[in-house]
C-alpha cells in the first residue's frame, strides 16, 4: 500500500477523526472499510444517512426548495457551531480546511452537520502562530493568506465562512462560471451593495421573494465581512460567530417569517414534477442514497485540488 498516497491520507484521516469524535453538528460516521480487489485498493466511508443532503444542492436549485431566512440562519448557527468546537472545544485544534456549502449536510429537521475531515489538519501548538502546509481546499472559499503562503490557522476557516455566510444571503455560489464576467466571484460581486444599506436588497437571494428582516440582513452581511477581513487576526473566532448569530437570530422579526417559507413546509419535486413533502419522502430518498450517494467510494488517486494550479 502507498501510505503517501493523497487518498489514503484523507481516509486515514476521516476514519481517525470522526471514529472517536462526536457532535451533534458534525456527521457521524457510520462504518469505513478498504479492500484489495482487482481494480486496487478500494476504500469505503460510510455516513450517516443526512435526508436533506447538502446545503449547496438547495442552493443551486438541484433540490427545489425554498430556504427561509430563519433556516438559512439557523443552517449557519448549526455549522458555527461545528466550526467552534473543531477550533476552540477539544483537546487539540483541528482546522477544517475545507468548510464549503457541498460539505454542510441536512438532516430530516434541517439540522446542518459538517462533513469530509480528510483535509483537517491539527492546528499550531500554543504559541505558533501558524502552521505551513501546502495548500489543499476548493477554490473560491480558500482565504488569500493560505493560497497566497500556504501558513494556515483557524482564521482559514472562519473566511471560508464568511464566503459561505453571502452564499446564503445571495443564493449564488463562491464562483459561477456561467454568470457574466464581473458577477463570476461573488466577494467582488456583491462589494458595492453589502457597503451601502440601501443597495443590500438587491443582493438578496431573489428566492426569498422578499421575505426576510433587512435589519438582520445587516448584521449578516456586517458578520459576514468581519469574517472576510484580510487581516487573519483581525477576525472574529468562532465561538464569537456563534454569539454574533445567536443574536441575529433573536432579533425582533427574523422569527416572525411567513409559515409558508419554513422548513416544516418544505417540498422538493418528484422525478414527475409533482411536489410531494420531504417527510412523505423521506424512505425512498432513504434507498436511494443507500445506493447511490452515502457509501462513498474513495479510490486510491482522489484527487485534490491544489489551488496554486487552478486559481
Ligand atoms: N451523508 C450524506 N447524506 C446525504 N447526502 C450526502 C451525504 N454525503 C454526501 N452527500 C451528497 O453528496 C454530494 C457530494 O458530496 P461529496 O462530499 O462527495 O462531494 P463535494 O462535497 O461536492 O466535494 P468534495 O469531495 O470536495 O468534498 C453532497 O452535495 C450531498 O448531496
Ligand atoms: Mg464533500
Amino acid at each position: 500500500m502507498d501510505y503517501s498516497n493523497q487518498g489514503y491520507k484523507e481516509w486515514i484521516t476521516e476514519v481517525n477523526f470522526l471514529g472517536i469524535v462526536k457532535h451533534p453538528n458534525l456527521v457521524n460516521l457510520v462504518g469505513y472499510c478498504a479492500e484489495d480487489d482487482e481494480r486496487g485498493i478500494q476504500r469505503l466511508l460510510v455516513y450517516e444517512l443526512m435526508p436533506n443532503r447538502s446545503l449547496e444542492d438547495h442552493l443551486l436549485g438541484r433540490i427545489s426548495s425554498k430556504l427561509s431566512w430563519l433556516l438559512r440562519l439557523k443552517i449557519a448557527l448549526d455549522a458555527a457551531h461545528g466550526l467552534a468546537f473543531l477550533h476552540e472545544e477539544m483537546d487539540f485544534q483541528l482546522i477544517f480546511r475545507d468548510f464549503k456549502t457541498s460539505n454542510i449536510l441536512l438532516d430530516e429537521h434541517f439540522n446542518a452537520k459538517l462533513s469530509d475531515f480528510g483535509l483537517a489538519r491539527h492546528g499550531p501548538a500554543e504559541g505558533v502562530g501558524h502552521i505551513s502546509t501546502s495548500v489543499v481546499g476548493t477554490v473560491g472559499y480558500a482565504a488569500p493568506e493560505y493560497v497566497q503562503t500556504g501558513k494556515l490557522t483557524a482564521k482559514s476557516d472562519v473566511w471560508s465562512f464568511g464566503v459561505v455566510l453571502y452564499e446564503l444571503i445571495t443564493g449564488r455560489r463562491s464562483l459561477d462560471r456561467n454568470l457574466p464576467r464581473s458577477e463570476q466571484k461573488l466577494l467582488d460581486w456583491v462589494k458595492p451593495y453589502a457597503t451601502d444599506p440601501k443597495k443590500l436588497h438587491l443582493v438578496i437571494d431573489p428566492r426569498l421573494e422578499g421575505q426576510y428582516c433587512p435589519k438582520s440582513a445587516q448584521k449578516l452581511v456586517a458578520l459576514a465581512n468581519k469574517c472576510l477581513m484580510k487581516q487573519p487576526k483581525s477576525r472574529p473566532r468562532m465561538s464569537e460567530v456563534v454569539v454574533m448569530l445567536e443574536h441575529i437570530i433573536e432579533m425582533p422579526n427574523v422569527k416572525t417569517i411567513p409559515k409558508a417559507l419554513n422548513a416544516s413546509s418544505y417540498a422538493i419535486e418528484d422525478d414527475n414534477d409533482k411536489t410531494v413533502n420531504v417527510k412523505e419522502r423521506s424512505s425512498f430518498r432513504h434507498r436511494v442514497f443507500e445506493l447511490r450517494e452515502i457509501i462513498r467510494l474513495r479510490k486510491l488517486d482522489w484527487p485534490v485540488m491544489r489551488l496554486g494550479r487552478t486559481l
